[in-house]
């Protein structure tokens, strides 16, 4: 195990990922995490995150005891600095920072460097730098504006680097990750995900013993994944919701049942809803008001459920689909989490007085995609694209009618079919069609049009919290345009929405 030291930004959980692709299990503590809470995970190696904070300006520092331990410790860019603050070098700010991409000549090709060239592309992104080393270290790499870019205390092993190895510009970066593991930490691969599959089974069937489980299907992959891990461990005492809110995509409703129920899945309750959304979302335009009334009506509806069809299971959990970095985020209390994401767990009351238990809570995105591939579930179902809670409500702007709704569901479902059969949407990481409820002009045959407009969203991104739109080839993008105003009534026009995030978000509404 690997202990991140999380000191704020979105780098640590980018470390964690590529440690645990390198098969070593990685956990993200809170950079005032505790010498006891590091020390109970018993890590081999602990690895200080990048930070948007400076040293120089009372930035978060992690306990000394860290330095104590015996265990080998990689800083890496604000990890680095703070190595040099706490251990009796020195930082400060230059005046020339380095963005992006720089060559790195490297002093010394063994340790964490083994294997590598004598310059490599590496990718840099400070203010700040060590510019006196630390007492018992030595400089192992540099570059023309930071000389001291790598150092090493080889004896008590400990590392920093000025650069971001867990990002894909830095070429070699994997293989200093690797080596620092392998090499230094003597980490056993103990990370992939048959063995996950196979132990979260195991730890669910000694969790729940012999009682009953409800689980919310939602048409994501999270609650997919989390779902069928239950299903294989307690089989028939899962009773699984999937509440049609009449705001899901086309055919999703029919395709999620039918894999469930070909794993085996015999308590499946599909209820519709659409109907009562609908009524509820009546006359209502403002995005945040949307939202609410649709969490309350799935609360209630899911409510109704466990009282009318499961009354006579005597119920004791609620599983959901919390992914890792929804709980590291929640969690961080810590006041120097730059970034915390809220996230749209169903609520149920208090009184219904069920134990929480989430299957998938130490996973990744894509590990969960792994683990339900190992599965057996359809990997059409595990690789699509991420979907919102409140589903296609807030992909329309303004009010939600009927007509709307369902010209809609046709534009997307064209837009999901031709990027499937040009091989585009596996390199999209969220796609989908938005309905603009502005009537514009067109001409079809010899008459005047009065239609709405789709506007095409299709973006890359990590996970979700910034992400540039994709660029989908221009005949590409004409077939799908064609496709939408031919086949689908009620629109005329097609846009493509070439925004980033930030400044726009991902979804409409
Ligand atoms: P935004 O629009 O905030 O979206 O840039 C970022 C990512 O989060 C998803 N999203 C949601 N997911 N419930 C969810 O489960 C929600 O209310 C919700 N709002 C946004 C969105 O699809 C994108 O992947």
């Amino acid at each position: 195990m690997i202990v991140v030291l999380n000191f704020g930004g979105q780098f640590a959980h980018l470390i964690a990922r590529r440690v645990r692709d390198l098969g070593v299990k990685a956990e993200i503590l809170q950079c005032d995490a505790t010498l006891a809470e590091i020390k109970a995970l018993n890590p081999v190696g602990i690895i200080l995150s990048g930070s948007p904070h400076s040293v120089l300006e009372k930035g978060p520092l992690p306990d000394k005891g860290v330095f104590m331990l015996g265990v080998p410790v990689l800083g890496i860019c604000y990890g680095h600095q703070l190595m040099a603050h706490m251990l009796g070098g020195r930082v400060q700010n230059k005046e020339e920072k380095e963005f992006g991409k720089e060559v790195l000549s490297i002093k010394s090709k063994t340790g964490i460097f083994k294997g590598l060239k004598s310059k490599e592309v590496v990718w840099f992104s400070h203010g700040d730098q060590a510019t006196k080393i630390p007492k018992g270290f030595s400089v192992i790499a540099g570059t023309s504006s930071c000389p001291n870019a790598g150092y090493a205390d080889v004896k008590r092993r400990f590392y920093g680097i000025q650069f971001h190895p867990e990002v894909t510009h830095t070429v070699q970066g994997n293989k200093v990750l690797s080596n620092f593991l392998f090499d230094i930490c003597k980490a056993k691969k103990n990370w992939s995900m048959k063995k996950v599959a196979t132990q979260i089974i195991d730890d669910l069937k000694t969790e729940i013993g012999n009682e009953h489980v409800v689980v919310g299907i939602s048409g994501g992959v999270d609650s997919l994944v989390a779902a069928t891990l239950l299903y294989k461990a307690i089989g028939n005492r899962l009773h699984a919701v999937f509440v049609d809110t009449g705001l899901l995509r086309k055919g999703e409703v029919e395709s999620v049942s039918k894999s469930l129920r070909a794993l085996g899945f015999k308590n499946l309750h599909v209820i519709d809803a659409g109907e009562l959304f609908l009524k509820k979302l009546t006359g209502i335009s403002d995005p945040e008001q949307k939202r609410k009334i649709i969490g309350h009506a799935f609360v209630e509806v899911f409510e109704g459920s466990l009282e009318k069809e499961l009354k006579k299971y005597k119920i004791s959990y609620l599983a959901q689909g919390t992914i890792y970095p929804d709980r590291i985020e929640s969690a961080s209390t810590s006041k120097h989490a730059s970034k915390i994401k809220s996230h749209h767990n169903l609520t149920l009351p208090e009184r219904m007085k069920l134990k929480i238990i989430e299957p998938v809570k130490d996973l990744y995105k894509d590990e969960v995609r792994r683990v339900g591939e190992e599965l057996g579930l359809p990997k059409e179902m595990v690789w699509r694209h991420p979907f919102p809670g409140p589903g296609l409500a807030v992909r329309i702007v303004g009010e939600i009618t009927k007509d709307r709704l369902s010209i809609l569901r046709e534009a997307d479902a064209i837009f999901t079919e031709e990027l499937k059969a040009s091989g585009e949407y596996t390199k999209i990481w969220q796609s989908f069609a938005a309905l603009l409820p502005l009537k514009v002009v067109g001409v079809m045959g010899d008459a005047r049009t009065y239609e709405y407009m789709i506007a095409l969203r299709a973006v890359d991104s990590v996970d979700g919290m910034s992400a540039d739109w994709h660029k989908i080839p221009h005949e590409l993008l004409e077939k799908i345009s064609s496709a939408i105003v031919g086949k689908v009534r009620g629109v005329n026009r097609v846009l493509y929405d070439i925004t980033q995030k930030p400044p726009a978000t991902i979804e409409y509404e």
